[in-house]
């Protein structure tokens, strides 16, 4: 009977947000500026002095480098599970485009950054580039259109953090200014999948709510199939750049709970409920895995990374 009323929600998906996408991509159209990978003034002064400025940083913050750079690299694995789950055909064809173009500068502006930084091994870089791009990678989502979207939410705007606070820890204003504009388009992109999520509540709640349960509660970062990416992972969210704490105060609590109210919806199906209180399980757990963290922290008397407050958005 459940499953039935969200299937009736989710007929003609595809149609029913097309209005909201239309409005999303022109406001994006409007307020996205031209910006160019080797235009921006720091790089531009860099390589008149062909100075290598940066000072060696934690291992951390390298390997934020590294994975930030390699899942701009794999761009063509999104490009396609994109287009299998959205199509090509009109607005949403019209986005994909014009999203595949914007997230092409990233790897050309960071790899520009990277080649001149001296703060990664580039042959080694080149090897992990290699094999992460030779991965069969396909998102879980394909083909759902509603996963997709909350996906997409939650993901843009993990990497916009960890885009900004990778920038701020290297510490130079060269690698700030950059990862500061790469995050602005990645902003961009959050507020597009966003909204959409936000018009898909309004006419398909119970379908909606079991999307963002299944796509919560199985995030994964993009980049967890790099070679090595546990290690990886560790490293970057003891050196601050992203770690859960992060992801559960500054993505999770305010789309959940700010944005998209899911605690405080009524008229749900009994398995949309059902979906609701995993999530709610879900996000005590990760609550009470914080807390635990910090204690730890607190007790041994350090100051791991993970306390640090990002900048205000
Ligand atoms: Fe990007
Ligand atoms: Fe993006």
């Amino acid at each position: 009977m459940d499953k039935d009323r969200e299937s009736r929600e989710i007929t003609g998906l595809r149609e029913r947000l097309t209005d909201a996408a239309e409005q999303g991509l022109a406001r994006h159209v409007a307020v996205a500026t031209e910006w160019f990978p080797m235009g921006l003034p720091h790089l531009v002064s860099r390589r008149e002095r062909g100075a290598r400025e940066s000072q060696p940083v934690a291992d951390g913050v390298s390997s934020a480098l590294v994975v930030n750079l390699l899942t701009e690299d794999n761009l063509p694995a999104y490009h396609l599970a994109l287009w299998r789950t959205f199509g090509d055909r009109g607005v949403w064809g019209e986005w994909l485009r014009l999203w595949t173009a914007e997230e092409g500068r990233h790897a050309i502006a960071l790899r520009d950054y990277v080649s001149t930084a001296g703060l990664v091994d580039v042959f080694e870089l080149e090897r992990l580039r290699m094999a992460h791009v030779r991965c069969a990678f396909e998102p879980a989502f394909v083909p759902q259109m509603l996963d997709g979207l909350v996906y997409l939410t939650i993901q843009e705007l993990a990497t916009r953090i960890a885009h900004r606070n990778t920038g701020e820890l290297i510490g130079e204003p060269t690698a700030e200014t950059l990862m500061t504009r790469i995050s602005m388009d990645e902003n961009l992109h959050h507020v597009f999948y966003r909204d959409l999520v936000t018009a898909a509540f309004d006419f398909a709640p119970s379908a909606t709510m079991a999307a963002v349960a299944r796509q919560v509660t199985s995030f994964v970062m993009p980049g967890w199939d790099i070679p090595g990416f546990r290690v990886l992972a560790r490293q970057i969210a003891s050196a601050g750049v992203y770690d859960l704490e992060i992801h559960l105060r500054d993505v999770l609590h305010p789309l959940l709970l700010r944005r998209w109210n899911v605690f405080g919806l009524v008229g749900l199906s009994a398995e949309a409920e059902g979906s609701r209180e995993v999530l709610a399980a879900f996000r005590a757990r990760m609550d009470r895995l914080v807390r635990r963290r910090a204690l730890r922290r607190t007790e041994d008397g350090v100051p791991a990374g993970m306390a640090r407050t990002p900048r205000a958005s």
